[in-house]
């Protein structure tokens, strides 16, 4: 992504201090901070606290977090997995990155075995990207034909955006943004609303970010917003991520995304997800994706910076108010129009999706 015209990834390993670096997410957009992750500890820490978040970087950083406890202990392979499974539950990458790790460990001595979790976890990370800028080549025809589609060749592609499934939830570029910089960068004209997302502020604080340092035009709206701007025909596509994948096509995402898909099919509206491959679980039906149920004080405080500039959490409900947190929901694939993957865009049920499984 770009940075003050500087092109920053969100992890990237750092061979001269054999560590690992993260934008430390839960300072944006206040501050730019990179954090070092040395060990185990750090690295589950990072992904629990989100300091990394967003289900394909949240696969990448875990592979990382195997090297690191593996530097230390090659034997501790079981114990960093089962550590790094725990720290979240609903995005199924992580589970694939650690798979996909212990998979080529099978096969190494013990002292073979950080080298390869190294290397490993470096392949993951390089192809997340290309996977991303695919993602994008295959979305970017999408808005092609919206803007085609309209009124005038001068108009505006709007975009609805829900969380942040950009360059801060991959290690570069994103799912559903990644769609919206290729097109950008062929020419089309876009604006995205950016849903805040409470209770975390992911698209208040990082996505509007985010969109600012690529110029992107964008306006960010409360969570409640979209379907009035969609009666109003202020939006031609909801563009999102997604956790969590079924072979049937029901798509988990961040909360409040579900909601969105209903207005959208209300409204004639196109609800997409954008997401890899390695989004995809086969081996579930959405009834029984794990969702999250998350901290009470992420609903019953707000977290900013004051005009001094510190950063400050402040109570906005009662105390000892009952509170309820999920993370996630399903959006069933009937309110779906389309997946968009590296592969191409698949429709969202079985019979398309089937295709995934073929693959060798
Ligand atoms: O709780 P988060 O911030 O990790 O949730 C992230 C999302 O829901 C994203 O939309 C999803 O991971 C897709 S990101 C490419």
């Amino acid at each position: 992504m770009q940075i003050d015209d500087q092109h920053i990834q969100s992890i990237w390993y750092d061979m001269e201090t054999d560590s690992v670096n993260i934008i430390d997410q839960t300072r944006l957009p206040h501050e730019f901070k990179i954090v070092a992750l040395q060990n185990l500890h750090d690295a589950c820490h990072a992904i629990t606290k989100m300091q990394v978040r967003g289900a394909p970087l949240i696969g990448v950083t875990a592979a990382y977090g195997l090297y690191l406890a593996l530097r230390k202990d090659p034997a501790s392979l079981d114990e960093a997995i089962k550590d790094l499974s725990a720290t979240r539950t609903t995005a199924v990458n992580l589970r694939w990155a650690l798979q996909r790790v212990e998979q080529v460990l099978l096969s190494t001595t013990l002292n073979q075995r950080a080298a390869k979790a190294l290397e490993t976890a470096q392949l993951i990370e390089k192809e997340d990207i290309a996977i991303c800028q695919s993602i994008g080549d295959y979305g970017a025809p999408i808005l092609k034909s919206l803007w085609r589609a309209k009124d005038s060749s001068q108009s505006i592609v709007n975009v609805l955006t829900h969380c942040n499934a950009g360059a801060l939830a991959t290690v570069d570029s994103g799912t559903a943004l990644s769609v919206v910089y290729q097109a950008v960068s062929a020419g089309i004209p876009v604006h995205v609303w950016v849903d805040e997302t409470r209770p975390r502020n992911q698209g208040a604080a990082l996505t509007c970010w985010e969109l600012g340092q690529h110029d992107i035009p964008h306006t960010l709206i409360v969570d409640n917003a979209g379907g009035h701007l969609m009666q109003q025909g202020d939006i031609d596509v909801v563009l999102v991520g997604s956790d969590r994948t079924t072979l049937d096509g029901d798509v988990c995402n961040k909360i409040g995304t579900y909601l969105k898909a209903l207005a959208a099919s209300d409204n004639n509206v196109p609800f997409y997800a954008a997401l890899p491959v390695s989004s995809f679980d086969f081996s579930v039906d959405s009834d029984v994706i794990p969702i999250e149920q998350r901290a009470a004080e992420e609903v019953s405080h707000i977290t900013g910076i004051d005009e001094a500039g510190l950063f400050r959490q402040v109570r906005i409900a009662p105390r000892d108010v009952a509170i309820s947190n999920y993370g996630f929901d399903i959006t069933p694939a009937r309110l779906v129009t389309g997946l968009i993957t590296e592969l191409g865009v698949f429709e969202a049920n079985r019979d398309s999706l089937k295709q995934l499984l073929k693959r060798p």
